[in-house]
């Protein structure tokens, strides 16, 4: 499987962020540090998002409205011992913008229907390289699949 250096990495969402479109939803799963925050950094850049920010731990939701594409980036970490269910989360993933989950494991019922989820996993032998791996549901995420690999 290839490595990526974080450059790489950003690069790479730089590229898919072109190919978004309204309703999108990306499920980010990987270990802390595995490079969640860092792939939506170079999404939020690609989508022309100025004022990104990482993400601060006791924020579940942040909407990024100055780019192509409206971002709302969630980090639902915090919510492990459940109640995803009462965010209104659907509402984001039907919405006008893009919506990106970091600990997706964590949804439960309010799983989306669809979306591209992309696994970050750290390299074994290096510590500033990550490999990534995808799972694809829908013919949207297809598509957006077949576009990246
Ligand atoms: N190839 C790489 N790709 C992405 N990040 C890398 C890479 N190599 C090293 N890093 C470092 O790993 C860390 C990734 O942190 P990041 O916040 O993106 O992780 P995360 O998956 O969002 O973790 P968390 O679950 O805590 O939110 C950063 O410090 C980044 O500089
Ligand atoms: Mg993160």
């Amino acid at each position: 499987m290839e490595s990526l250096n974080e450059q790489q990495l950003q690069a790479l969402a730089t590229a898919l962020a072109a190919k978004l479109q309204a309703g999108d939803v990306l499920l980010l799963d990987g270990d802390l540090g595995a490079g969640k925050t860092s792939f939506t950094k170079g999404l939020a850049s690609g989508l022309g998002i100025a004022d990104y920010i990482k993400s601060p731990t006791f924020t579940i939701i942040r909407e990024y409205q100055d780019g192509r594409l409206p971002l709302y980036h969630m980090d639902i970490y915090r919510l492990e011992d459940g109640g995803a269910g009462d965010l209104g989360l659907e509402e984001y993933f039907e919405g006008d913008g893009v919506s990106v989950v970091e600990w997706p494991e964590f949804l439960g019922d309010a799983l989306p229907e669809a979306y591209l989820m992309i696994h970050f996993h750290k390299d074994p032998a290096h510590d500033d390289l990550r490999q990534l791996s995808y799972t694809a549901v829908g013919p949207r995420a297809q598509a957006l699949l077949a576009d990246l690999t």
